[in-house]
């Protein structure tokens, strides 16, 4: 460890887990150099942020002129050029011609709130529906609509009410064999929404139904096009707001702008954050001009709240998408990348027969193992007290079993390579940067069949 990396070790809050000690001192494009000169290969772009890549010349040429001309136009002040500017560019590329006005704020977590507040003005009613398995937030009120793992809300209760869940079409979580029809699984989630409606929340107290149209920390799963159809019908049918939570499938990531345009589905909201500035912080919230306007002035905003620089950020992301066909790579190094995953879990190797499942679109990818395959705990490294190198265990058949993607995920870091695992299942999830090279996706590619095989190895 670093001097500075053991100085962050003793005054940076606990809470804020880490999956390493490195000190990131620079980046460019897909690596990142740690203060030790470490070159690592980020296969994470700091949780679907930096999706152009780290410090891509023209975002970074785009917030220096904006330093020196203004940083600050605060949005309940006056409009901001930049903002402007911006809500042009956006509204070019939404799922839907309806969704006509923008808020913008910092964070993902604000966004959601925000639709939350949208939702109640518009509708009257109180209650959101979310998703089992869901991720939107840990602050006061998204840590309520976050159902992928009870580490973000426990012992910090009471929650926000007005909370309800409902199954997502997942193997996992719906306890089915993975090999189920998709449509098998979709009629039972919608069978199930129905009875929520009926049972517990009454569509007359229902203001929205939330949802990743590619569920993120509960597995990189994508919504099949007929659920996310079933829902669209059941909001038409009780006037209840379909939501799009988009923070982490936005801005190209899945191989289109948003990841609900695969299924053809309108939202009545839309949320981004993440990408939409490539580190910046910013988020938004796209909807009609007549919801929207059912909230008072004065009722949203925030001092920083669609700040000057991170909008001219978001401007430039949006002339790269643009200019540069960013969403051609990702068609061609996602398929680069699926080919090279189904080919590993076909070889028969030994490494192979521990991959289940490969799922996922665009550079949203998720690989989740073979649970049946594992080893028992006594053969495995206990799990450490160190959050950082944390080996869930999962039970089979009253057997204790070490996940293998947090294995996987320490022996990449060994490589100097950057993934990520997700969810409470044995999920590795790849997110590499859209600008990513096919040289460097296919020294990524290597290095996580290294990290596997030598993990694999062990059992
Ligand atoms: C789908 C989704 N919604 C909301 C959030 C929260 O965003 P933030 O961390 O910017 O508050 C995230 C963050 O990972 C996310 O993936």
């Amino acid at each position: 460890m670093s001097e500075a990396a053991s100085f962050g070790a003793a005054h940076i809050a606990r809470g804020i887990g880490r999956m390493s000690t490195h000190v990131l001192a620079k980046g460019q494009g897909s690596y990142l150099t740690t203060d030790t000169g470490k070159h690592l290969l980020d296969l994470t772009s700091g949780i679907g942020v930096v999706n152009l890549g780290h410090c891509h010349p023209r975002i970074t040429a785009a917030a220096q002129e904006q330093v020196g001309t203004l940083v600050h136009a605060q949005v309940n002040i006056g409009f901001s050029l930049q903002q402007i500017e911006l809500i042009k560019k956006v509204l070019r590329h939404v799922p839907d011609r309806s969704l006509d006005s923008v808020l913008f704020w910092n964070s993902g977590s604000e966004a959601v709130e925000a639709s939350v507040k949208l939702a109640r003005a518009a509708t009257g009613r109180q209650n959101i529906i979310v998703m089992q398995g869901s991720y939107h937030g840990r602050t006061m009120g998204t840590m309520a609509m976050t159902k992928s793992k009870t580490i973000y809300s426990t012992g910090f209760a009471p929650l926000m009410p007005g909370v309800f869940v409902t199954p997502f079409p997942y193997y996992s979580q719906l306890g089915v064999a993975p090999n189920t029809p998709t449509d098998k699984m979709v009629s039972l989630c919608l069978h199930q929404l129905r009875l929520l409606l009926a049972q517990q929340t009454a569509p007359s107290d229902t203001a929205a139904i939330i949802l990743e149209p590619v569920l993120g920390e509960g597995g990189y799963v994508p919504a099949p096009k007929a659920f996310l159809e079933g829902l669209r019908s059941v909001c038409d049918q009780h006037n209840i707001l379909l939501i799009a939570d988009e923070v982490q499938s936005g801005y190209g990531r899945t191989g289109k702008m948003w990841a609900i345009e695969h299924s053809g589905v309108r939202p009545d909201i839309l949320i981004s954050a993440k990408g939409l500035a490539n580190g910046f912080p910013l988020s938004m919230v796209v909807s009609r001009k007549e919801l929207m306007d059912k909230q008072g002035p004065g009722s949203m905003g925030g001092t920083y709240a669609g700040n000057a620089v991170s909008c001219a950020a978001a401007n430039a992301v949006i002339d790269t998408f643009e200019q540069d066909k960013i969403l051609d790579n990702v068609a061609a190094r996602s398929k680069q990348m699926f080919d090279f995953l189904h080919q590993l879990q076909q070889s028969g190797s030994k490494a192979g027969k521990y991959i289940q499942d490969i799922r996922g679109l665009g550079l949203m990818v998720g690989l989740q193992f073979s649970q049946d395959q594992g080893a028992s705990s006594s053969s495995l490294p206990a799990a450490s007290s160190d959050s950082t190198a944390a080996l869930y265990l999962f039970e089979v058949d009253g057997t204790k079993h070490a996940q293998l993607a947090p294995q996987v995920v320490q022996e990449c870091l060994k490589r100097d390579m950057l993934l990520l695992s997700t969810s409470t299942q044995d999920v590795i999830r790849f997110i590499p940067p859209l600008t990513i090279t096919e040289e460097e996706l296919a020294q990524a590619c290597k290095i996580f069949k290294e990290s596997l095989e030598a993990v694999v190895s062990r059992l």
